[in-house]
Parts: C-alpha cells; structure tokens; sequence
C-alpha cells in the first residue's frame, strides 16, 4: 500500500512539474508585447459590439441591449403631466397625489418662500419686490385666480405662463404639489378639502330663457 502511494506522489509530483515547464516554454516568446499562447482567446477578448445593434453570432441575430419599450419612463423620472395633456385637460384631470397635512403644507410655505415670494409676494397679491418691477404683474391668488383648478396650477408652475418661466428644473413633482397646497391657502380655501373648479363659474352662470309659448297660450285660453 505504503509503495504504491510513494509511486502515486512522484508520478503526481513529476507532473505537475512537467505541465509547470511546459506551460513556462510555451507561454514565454521573445516579442515582448506578443501575449504569447492564449489558451482560450475568448476569456481574454469578447467580442466588441456596438450597442442598440444587431449582430451575427454562431448564425443567430441577437440585439447588443434591447431597446426601452415604447413609453417607459427612467427611474425616478416620474413626469408629472402625461404626455399630450394640454392646459385645460390638466384642469380637468390632474389631482394633487399628495396626502395633505399640517407638514406637507409647512414644506409648501418653506418652497413658496424660496421660489415664489419675490414675484407673487408674501400673502400672493401679486405684489412681491420683483413682481411689482414686471411689465405685468402676477395675479392677486384670491383675485381672478380665486378658483384656479390644481391641475392648471400644476401645469403653469410645470411649463410656466406669461412672464412666469418653467420650475421644472428647480421643483420635484412632490414638491410642485406641495407648493400647491400652499397657494390654495393664499387663494383662501382650505387647502386639502375639495375646491370648486373655475368652470363651475359658467355653470352658475345665469341662463335666460326665451320666453315660454306654453305660457302665452295659457294665458291666451285665461
Ligand atoms: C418671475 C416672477 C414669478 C415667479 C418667480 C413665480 N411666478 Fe407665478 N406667475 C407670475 C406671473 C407674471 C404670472 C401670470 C402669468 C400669466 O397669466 O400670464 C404667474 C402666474 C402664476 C399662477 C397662475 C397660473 C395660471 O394658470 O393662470 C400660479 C398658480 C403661479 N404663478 C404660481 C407660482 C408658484 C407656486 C411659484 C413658485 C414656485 C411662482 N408662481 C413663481 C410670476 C412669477
């Protein structure tokens, strides 16, 4: 047993010499960029594709990176008006997505403090330093803007109005509608309770009837 185990260890021992050699010998060249024998040149080099391409391999088609769906939208990129949505339908459809509380509105306060107080000033009459120096300035909020929809709000502060530039780039969605809350309060609603559309001004608005033939004729027959 014991001779057979020395036999196995030299053998083994031998071997491994031999193989360390010849891996030595052949690995080895005189050019000294050449990288010498590669065993499997495809651990060293995979191929370069372009990207967003076709490409061959072993007979099959295959994409280098599949492109997005149509319509998908980068992480955290979350735009806040739906693609084609004009003015109007922003009025109609776009909700606040922001649970209201006493926080949410303080944030709002802290946000219109940095963004908005210098235009629309500080109880939003329209009358803040730079407001006043406009060649028109912004609305009173509990003027004719007294019942500006949400969503219209969320689409000027978004796209911007008038003499009024985009702050998309300065606000998050979140904090648009925090913002929102904020001049809700300034509009003078209580800012998380419903709030009555300005459309619903024409649906008050008086209609005047023609006067009644059905009347005329009772009146006739009397
Ligand atoms: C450079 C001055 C300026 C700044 C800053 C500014 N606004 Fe305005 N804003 C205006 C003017 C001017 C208008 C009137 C636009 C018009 O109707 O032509 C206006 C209009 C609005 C309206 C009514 C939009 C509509 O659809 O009729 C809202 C709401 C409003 N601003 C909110 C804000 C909020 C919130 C901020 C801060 C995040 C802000 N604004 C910052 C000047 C400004």
């Amino acid at each position: 047993m014991n001779f057979t185990k020395i036999i196995n260890l030299k053998t083994l021992a031998v071997g491994a010499i031999v193989g360390v050699m010849a891996f030595g010998f052949t690995s080895c060249k005189n050019a000294p960029n050449s990288p010498g024998y590669e065993y499997m040149p495809d651990m060293y080099r995979s191929p370069a594709l372009k990207y967003y391409n076709t490409h061959v391999l072993n007979g099959d088609t295959l994409q280098s990176a599949m492109k997005p769906v149509a319509g998908t939208i980068a992480r955290g990129c979350m735009p806040g008006i739906p693609a084609g949505m004009d003015y109007e339908k922003a009025g109609m459809y776009l909700k606040n997505p922001i649970v209201f509380n006493d926080a949410v509105l303080k944030d709002g306060e802290a946000i219109y403090g940095k963004f908005c107080v210098h235009c629309h000033g500080d109880a939003g009459k329209g009358d803040g330093k730079v407001g006043l120096k406009l060649p028109g300035a912004p609305p009173a909020y509990d003027g004719t803007l007294k019942n500006l929809p949400e969503g219209k709000m969320f689409y000027s502060i978004t796209n911007g109005k008038g003499l009024m530039g985009s702050h998309a780039s300065q606000l998050s969605v979140e904090e648009r509608w925090k913002v929102i809350y904020y001049v809700q309060k300034l509009q003078g609603h209580t800012p998380g309770q419903p709030i009555v559309a300005d459309s619903a001004k024409t649906e008050t608005a008086q209609v005047v009837k023609p006067a009644g033939k059905k009347e005329e004729k009772k009146q006739n027959k009397i």
